[in-house]
């Protein structure tokens, strides 16, 4: 379990696992933890047809955000498997209240589990879990034999900016492990940057809100709750200064 939680902790930029039961206090005023529901919605109805009879699988789904959207726009059905039971409970919550409980089915797991047993979807979506499948090549494989032959694969990543040296593969990288899979690029979206550091500033005060009653109920864990706030600062900086966010839409060959 000592990697999983490791993995878990880093995916939603903590550094130490005894932050993970603060976890759900800390996010609780945000829906979308990663992904962008409206750019995925929209690479899915522009690339696929008959969207409704579409099987969806989106692993490390977070609060369901883009699950129940992608049920609710496209009326497809969608299985959501993130390891937070909280997140799990609010993202059924949220497919009551959109109206969608019968096109979504969600289950709290380790997604390594998950992606050994899920099969024969239509598409699987990774959205923003880092590592959490191991390496970019092994996480494509552990995708791939979740689809059908001809199913997609909708990863939400990043790609290093040119010239910055990092701990991210370039965009020539990323093409190149996608030819070396049998994977086709469909298409290329990347985020907004004036969309992106106004959601991060709007997530970051609501987070630096919550850490603060955190610290002021556990005085003792103060230091974490600060390492975190600057962790998740340091990321957002990061995402706006040294990487390109990006969304790509990928088709399985055989
Ligand atoms: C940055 S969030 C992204 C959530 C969602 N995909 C989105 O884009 O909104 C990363 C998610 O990965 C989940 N996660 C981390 N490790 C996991 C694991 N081993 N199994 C399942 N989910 C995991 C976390 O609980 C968190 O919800």
């Amino acid at each position: 379990m000592g990697e999983i939680e490791e993995k878990l902790v880093k995916s939603l930029t903590g550094e130490t696992t005894e932050l993970i039961p603060h976890l759900p206090y800390l996010l609780q005023d945000l829906w979308e933890l990663g992904s962008d529901p409206k750019e995925i919605i929209g690479l899915i109805r522009k690339n696929i047809q008959k969207v409704e009879d579409l099987k969806i699988l989106d692993l490390a789904c977070g609060k369901g955000a883009v699950s129940v959207k992608l049920a609710k726009e496209l009326g497809c059905h969608v299985n959501g498997i993130d390891i937070i039971p909280e997140f799990i409970s609010y993202a059924r919550q949220k497919a009551f209240e959109f109206g969608v409980p019968d096109l979504c089915s969600f289950r709290a797991e380790d997604i390594n589990i998950s992606a050994a047993r899920e099969r024969g979807y239509d598409i699987v979506i990774m959205g923003a879990e880092g590592e959490v499948l191991g390496s970019q090549e092994e996480a494509i494989q552990k995708l791939k034999n979740t689809i059908k032959s001809g199913g997609f694969i909708i990863i939400d990543d990043a790609y290093g900016r040119e010239g910055v040296s990092g701990n991210y593969l370039s965009r020539e990288q990323w093409l190149k492990l996608f030819e070396n899979e049998g994977i086709q690029l469909i298409e290329e979206k990347l985020v907004k940057e004036d969309e992106l550091s106004d959601t991060n500033d709007k997530n970051n005060k609501f987070i630096i809100n919550r850490a603060n009653e955190l610290k002021n109920k556990y005085p003792d864990k103060t230091a974490m709750f600060d390492s975190y706030v600057n962790s998740q600062l340091a990321e957002c900086y990061e995402l706006e200064n040294d990487i390109i966010c990006v969304t790509w839409l990928l088709k399985k060959n055989s």
